[in-house]
């Protein structure tokens, strides 16, 4: 069965796939359906050889305006703990290849923390970044607590997080979260356009870079080095780095095959 609240869109450039959010009606509010299938296509597409780069969005008005309360409202912590969300999370926090996220209008709560999830966010002029989750009484839970403090620093995270303030693209980008603001009509074909840059490089080079700097969220410098050393001396081993020395020694452009 097609997924139902997720589309799939296949080489919206060379090696590069995008998959837009799809329930508009609900500002794609985040249920377990689609997130479910959110982490199926993102599996998928990591599988696929001719992927090297993923682009997610929602639409104009939301990339995300957070987990569906309406779904949790009623939930015990049993129950919350029983169907487990947070491993499909975690599912996604293991796709290997780059994800952008594009983000247009809301990105609230676990919207925002899923534009964290990803490796880089193109943001439109109407972006909204915000933890709201204290004004019905929660807290995050996938991330904003910790991925925001991070990006931005104690003061703004702790401020957000505490206030439910939304901060604008400009605020977002001043702050470290974000890599881009363009005009909304731009937000999407920008991100395609980053994720083509990319999808340009080695593959097996990019996995690992990517592999390598979300390590250093997680350990200390000097493992988080002796890490980074391994992966550099793996790519001793692939075609791609001797093809790459070559062309710069050609004076010509490389053309990596991911081997
Ligand atoms: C369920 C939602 C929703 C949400 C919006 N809708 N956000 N439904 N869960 N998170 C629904 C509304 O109920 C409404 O449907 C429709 O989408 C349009 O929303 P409106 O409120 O009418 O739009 P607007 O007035 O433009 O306000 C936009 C908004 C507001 C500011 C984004 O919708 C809002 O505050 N939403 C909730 C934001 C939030 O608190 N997010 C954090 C959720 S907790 P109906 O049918 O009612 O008209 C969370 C925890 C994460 O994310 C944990 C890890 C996953």
């Amino acid at each position: 069965m097609p997924p139902e609240y997720v589309i799939i869109h296949q080489q919206v450039a060379p090696h590069v796939a995008h998959i837009s959010l799809n329930r508009p009606k609900e500002l794609n509010a985040l249920n377990l359906q689609l997130m479910g299938e959110l982490r199926d296509a993102l599996k998928a597409l990591d599988a696929d050889d001719n992927v090297r780069v993923i682009v997610v969005s929602g639409n104009e008005k939301a990339f995300a305006a957070g987990a569906d309360i309406k779904e949790m409202a009623n939930k015990t912590a049993i129950d919350m703990f029983i169907t487990d969300q947070f491993s499909t999370w975690d599912a996604i926090k293991k796709i290997r290849k780059p994800i952008i996220a594009a983000v247009s209008g809301f990105a609230l709560g676990g919207g925002c923390e899923l534009s964290m999830l990803c490796d880089m966010i193109v943001a439109s002029e109407t972006a909204r970044f915000g933890q709201p989750e204290i004004k019905i009484g929660v807290m995050p839970g996938a991330g904003g607590t910790q991925r925001l403090t991070r990006a931005v620093g104690k003061a703004l995270a702790m401020e957000m997080v505490l206030t439910g303030r939304f901060i604008t693209a400009q605020e977002a980008m001043k702050a470290g979260l974000i890599n881009k603001v363009v005009p909304v009509e731009l937000y999407l074909q920008e991100a395609i356009k980053l994720a083509s840059e990319i999808a340009l490089l080695s593959p097996l080079a990019v996995k690992m870079a990517k592999e390598a700097v979300l390590k250093s969220f997680d350990t200390t410098l000097e493992e988080g080095l002796h890490f980074e050393r391994k992966n550099f001396y793996l790519l001793f081993a692939a075609e791609d780095q001797k093809e790459g020395m070559q062309a710069f020694m050609d004076k010509r452009a490389p053309v990596f095959k991911g081997r």
